[in-house]
């Protein structure tokens, strides 16, 4: 079993709160990853999980047991770094094998559990190499594989493909997944890449500024983000952005009427909403299509576009001169200056008030 709780950690360093009192459940067997942008606070919530770091205040328990002042060898945790960190004059046999010969394991012992590491991450073939005759990929396969070994309760991974290629990057992605089933292990996963997040995470933590911004299943992020951080920062290309203000507010909804010059009608309100009030209206590439006759339209320049064969992306400009980005098929693209008049789908809409807060429901639907 490996149930990781944390509460109200807090983590200053030089005087400076760097984690601001996070909350987190990690359940035995999930894939967790932490994103967020460079210096928000991952490597650090890694490193108190680790043990590397001392928590200024608040509790980490593992399976009931409080960790918080164990020393590092003694958490049942293993780390993965994005440097690796192998012993360069120890052979890939002995890079693996040396932390269970330092514990005193038993030959036999170690001599299985290195076998069954190199069968996994198909390193058998370079057992009696030096780390530096081996290449990125197979320098962090060797990295995974110390950790494997060590049968930790939880893997601790911090950007470990960051030093790959992009090919690379996809194919270590997809054995991580794979290892992560075939272990049934639990893992924790830090990286600032979004579509790593995305693809290896059953929950995704979104951090912000030493805060968590929100918790869910990669899809509940997407679909439903709680606040304008997470809506921008999860999906490529981003979710564009629309200012407004309300100009209508009912039980059922509120018409929005944005800076680009159109209203709308949205489904969407709630108790502190009124006329006049400052929103964003947010929608994703895939959602924005030209307009047919009778639709809300919004007309826009197009700006270039980007073929990418299966898909093009049209860039495109309002009226108030904000940016937004269209998908659309990859036989198709808009011409560099010509006018557009786009569709808005309220249903795919999102609506955030002044603060940045997602504005979800209509009244009578919440109620
Ligand atoms: N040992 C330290 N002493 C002082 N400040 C530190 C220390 N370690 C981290 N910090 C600061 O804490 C903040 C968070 O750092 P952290 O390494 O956790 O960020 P990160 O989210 O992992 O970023 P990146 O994506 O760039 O790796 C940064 O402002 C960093 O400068
Ligand atoms: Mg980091």
């Amino acid at each position: 079993m490996a149930n990781l709780t944390i509460r109200n950690l807090q983590k200053g360093f030089d005087g400076h709160q760097i984690i601001k009192g996070i909350d987190l459940d990690v359940k035995d067997r999930e894939f967790v990853v932490f994103v967020g942008p460079s210096g928000c606070g991952k490597s650090t919530l890694l490193r108190l999980i680790a043990g590397l770091e001392d928590v200024t205040s608040g509790s980490i328990e593992l399976d009931g047991r409080e960790i918080t002042q164990v020393t590092p060898a003694k958490r049942d945790l293993a780390m993965v770094f994005q440097t690796y960190a192998l012993y360069p004059h120890m052979t890939v046999g002995k890079n693996l094998s040396f932390a269970l010969d330092l514990a005193g394991t038993p030959k036999a012992e170690v001599e299985k559990k290195v076998a069954e590491a190199a069968r996994i991450l198909e390193l058998g073939p370079l057992l009696e190499r030096k780390p530096k005759q081996l290449s990125g990929g197979q320098r962090q396969r060797v990295a995974i594989g110390r950790a494997i070994v060590r049968n930790p309760k939880i893997f601790l991974f911090d950007e470990p493909l960051s030093n790959l290629d992009a090919a690379l990057r996809v194919q270590t992605r997809l054995e991580l997944s794979r290892l992560h089933k075939e272990l049934e292990a639990t893992m924790i996963y830090v990286t600032h890449d979004q579509v790593e997040a995305m693809t290896l995470a059953d929950k995704v933590v979104v951090l912000n500024g030493g805060r968590v911004e929100q918790v869910g299943s990669p899809l509940e992020l997407y679909h439903h983000p709680a606040n304008l951080f997470v809506a921008g920062f999860l999906g490529t290309p981003k979710m564009g952005f629309l200012k407004g203000k309300v100009s209508r507010v009912d039980g059922t909804g509120c018409e929005v009427t944005l800076d680009a010059g159109t209203t709308i009608s949205l489904p969407f309100t709630n108790a502190q909403q009124s006329v006049g009030d400052a929103v964003t209206l947010g929608i994703r590439p895939e959602h924005l299509e030209l307009a047919k006759d009778g639709d809300c339209q919004l007309k826009v320049v197009a700006d270039v576009s980007e073929r990418l064969g299966s898909d093009t992306f049209c860039h495109v400009r309002t009226t108030s001169g904000e940016t937004l980005t269209m998908r659309i098929r990859g036989d198709l693209a808009s011409q560099y200056g010509e006018t557009l008049n786009l569709h808005l789908d309220s249903t795919h809409c999102h609506l955030f008030d002044a603060q940045g807060q997602v504005i979800r429901k209509a009244l009578q639907a919440a109620a």
